[in-house]
């Protein structure tokens, strides 16, 4: 089968600046970090790529370690790629990134120059690309300079192995860090991942005033908790989801009754509101000034369709967000 995307693909995605740059990524990017390992089927990984650059997402994020096993959804994605994208890379955004353990021995895990460098030449050579667009320090290390991880990622734009480079999991404090040691350095930080959703507000607590400050990007990862704001759970862990797998990185353990009971609420809230509790969870994320794209995973071609279809339906009234927040503060 040639693919071949839809003419439609740009009609109903809206697109929005990564912070100062010039880049635009999708209000609704898709993660690869659940169901396109080598354990997963690769049929339907490919569909859901397919489904998505239909749809306008022109985004896709990775990570040296997405799998399993670890590498396997960087391998599942080039293999897409060299067989049905090729034409299409320049309509794409593509990244990956590097911080937790990949390999053995004292060079596979944190942010070293060495570490972060030598990954990403192994992501390259997985997804069979000559770079990335954007390269992420996965995570903060307190073991590593920052000073060293920001020149890793500086050296990396500059060697055109990436042509941005983005933080993940950063503190505030080390945000503010990053991003004067980037500017000083000439290649400033693009964009901030970061966990968000209504059952996750870290972010609220620091990290949000020091992007916004310094007009610097943000997607939100999770933003539907893993599936926990959605109405899968209402009656229990259904077979074949997240929680139900071995490979699954949500415990049924977090999902607890107090989040199904506050999940079965806001459901009703997204009842009025004509639309499915994924969706008003994505809108929520989306309302957010600070936040420029939302980074949902799927296990289906038909929850990507809906979680995009969000876009038809995704401005609040102010009667709903105090709503939602009676119901969260509760
Ligand atoms: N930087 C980091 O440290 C970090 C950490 C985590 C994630 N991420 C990135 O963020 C991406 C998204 O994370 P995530 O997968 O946790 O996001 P999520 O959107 O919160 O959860 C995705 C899961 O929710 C369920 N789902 C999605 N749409 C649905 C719908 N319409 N109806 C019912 N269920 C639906 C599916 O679960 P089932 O599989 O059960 O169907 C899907 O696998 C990752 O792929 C990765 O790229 C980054």
């Amino acid at each position: 089968m040639i693919y071949k995307a839809s003419d439609r693909r740009y009609k109903n995605m809206i697109y929005n600046n990564i912070g100062k740059s010039g880049l635009k990524l999708p209000a609704v990017s898709l993660g690869l970090w659940h169901n396109f390992g080598s354990v997963d089927t690769f049929e339907n990984a490919k569909l859901m790529v397919f489904k998505a650059f239909d749809l306008g997402i022109t985004h896709f994020d990775l990570a040296n370690n997405y799998g399993p096993i670890p590498g396997s959804a960087e391998s599942t994605f080039g293999k897409i790629l060299k067989e049905h994208l090729q034409a299409y890379r320049d309509e794409m955004v593509i990244s990956t990134k590097a911080g937790y353990l990949m390999w053995d021995g004292p060079y596979g895990d944190g942010s070293s120059r060495k570490y972060l460098i030598s990954s990403l030449d192994q992501s390259l050579k997985r997804m069979g690309l000559d770079y990335v667009d954007i390269f992420y320090s996965h995570r903060h290390d307190p073991n590593t300079p920052i000073e060293e991880t920001m020149m890793a990622l500086d050296q990396i734009v500059r060697s055109g192995k990436a042509l941005y480079a983005g933080i993940s999991n950063y503190g505030a404090e080390a945000t503010k860090e990053s991003i004067k040691i980037l500017n000083d350095l000439g290649t400033p930080l693009l964009i901030h991942q970061h966990k968000y959703s209504m059952f996750a507000r870290v972010l609220e607590e620091g990290t949000e005033k020091v992007l916004q400050k310094n007009d610097v990007g943000c997607i939100a990862f999770s933003p539907l908790a893993q599936g926990i704001l959605t109405d899968k759970y209402f009656k229990g862990i259904p077979q074949g989801s997240r929680a139900e797998k071995t490979t699954g990185f949500l415990q049924k353990e977090q999902i607890t009754n107090n989040l199904l009971q506050k999940a079965e609420q806001l459901n009703r809230i997204a009842q009025m509101r004509g639309q499915s509790l994924a969706q008003l969870a994505l809108a929520w994320v989306l309302k957010n000034p600070v936040v420029d794209s939302v980074l949902i995973g799927a296990s289906s071609s038909e929850q990507i369709e809906q979680n995009v279809d969000m876009l038809k339906n995704h401005i609040l009234s102010l009667e709903e967000e105090e709503q939602i927040e009676k119901i969260l503060k509760d």
